[in-house]
């Protein structure tokens, strides 16, 4: 039995109360989703700045009624610390998940992905210090790696930040870092790789290439690739995701605590790749798409490659990435069918 499934079958005799900030967001939702489904108790706390309504509705449609009544949402905002008090009362493990995403959001407004993702993060981390939270792990990015040129990814080994959104996620780990130093208060930093799968929104200038994608081929439209499609991404199924918050704030390894970890699979996609992938997959669901992808020029503060060692997690949290990049956009295409193609 792997450490993921030994907590999946602990967890339901144990229950216990989890905050998942952001909740009403891609990830958020998808942890919550999960939770109530071990029958665990979730607060959530949301301003809906990224988020939707329609992702929590979602959720409750797909678990019990009685599954339902252990999920109380906050709507509140993390920059405001009173909301984020509230929100860490009587709470076991927190899951930290609101910020600003989207390096070009951060190139076009540095100062509000400043503001939530630094001043709001920090609002979290010292309400749920006092509050006497049993764990805070929370979402870094593997953004941080910023101009450092080597791969795979070792999480010892960053560069310069290539945007203000990787200025963030850094100064997250520092202060992370910091507080364990100066207030003994244990964190996990999760670096996500380009997580992808159901709720992620395709909408907006600043949707991720997946759903955007998948949207724009099932409705017939054009494809733009930002550079020569050679540019790389270490992309990761959601229930790896999940996996690793679970593992995380449910560790008792005390050298596993007051780390930061790639999330990822350990594998590299092109987007060239990519396109194909996507469209033979929705071939196989009866939608062709025929048209070639227009190439456009590079998008300003992108990494050019991306790829994690897996390594530390595994060793330290027991994670084993149960979906390759293929089978996670085989098992979300019917959501993106469904989803997507109504809109
Ligand atoms: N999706 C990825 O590939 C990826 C990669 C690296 C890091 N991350 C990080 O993971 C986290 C979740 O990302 P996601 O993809 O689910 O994004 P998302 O935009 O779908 O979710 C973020 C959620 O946070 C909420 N939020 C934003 N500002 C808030 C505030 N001030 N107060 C309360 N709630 C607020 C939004 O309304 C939204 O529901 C973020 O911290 C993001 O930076 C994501």
């Amino acid at each position: 039995m792997t450490p993921y499934e030994n907590i999946q079958q602990l967890l339901p005799n144990t229950p216990k109360t989890w905050l998942i900030t952001g909740v009403a967001g891609f990830i958020g939702s998808n942890l919550l989703e999960t939770l109530l489904k071990l029958n665990q108790t979730v607060v959530g706390l949301d301003n809906f700045a990224t988020g939707f309504q329609h992702n929590l509705d979602e959720v409750k449609s797909t678990v019990s009624a009685k599954q339902w009544q252990n999920f109380r949402f906050i709507e509140g905002d993390i920059c405001h610390s009173e909301d984020c008090q509230m929100a860490c009362n009587g709470v076991d493990y927190v899951l930290h998940q609101a910020a600003l995403g989207s390096v070009p959001r951060s190139i076009a407004s540095p100062i509000n992905t400043n503001n939530t993702n630094i001043s709001g993060y920090l609002n979290m981390l010292v309400a749920a210090r006092d509050a006497k939270v049993s764990s805070f792990t929370y979402a870094a990015s593997s953004s941080t790696y910023g101009d450092h040129p080597a791969l795979p990814k070792m999480e010892d080994n960053i560069g310069n930040p290539l945007s203000p959104y990787a200025v963030t996620k850094y100064v997250n780990e520092l202060y992370a870092d910091v507080f364990a130093r100066t207030y003994g208060f244990n964190t996990i930093g999760l670096r996500y790789f380009n997580i992808f799968g159901k709720r992620q929104t395709p909408d907006g200038a600043y949707a991720a290439v997946i759903p955007k994608w998948t949207a724009s081929m099932i409705k017939g439209e054009e494809i733009f690739v930002n550079g020569d499609g050679e540019t790389s991404r270490d992309f990761n199924f959601i229930e790896n995701a999940v996996q690793a918050n679970i593992l995380a704030a449910t560790t008792t390894n005390l050298e596993a605590k007051n780390q930061v970890y790639n999330v990822a699979v350990g594998g590299r996609t092109t987007l060239n790749a990519l396109f194909e992938y996507i469209q033979e997959v929705l071939k196989s669901n009866g939608v062709t798409y025929s048209k070639v992808p227009i190439y456009r020029d590079f998008r300003e503060g992108d990494v050019r490659h991306s790829q994690a060692d897996i390594s530390k997690i595994k060793d330290l949290l027991g994670y084993s990435p149960e979906f390759v990049i293929r089978d996670g956009i085989v098992k979300a295409m019917p959501w993106y069918i469904k989803s997507l193609g109504a809109q």
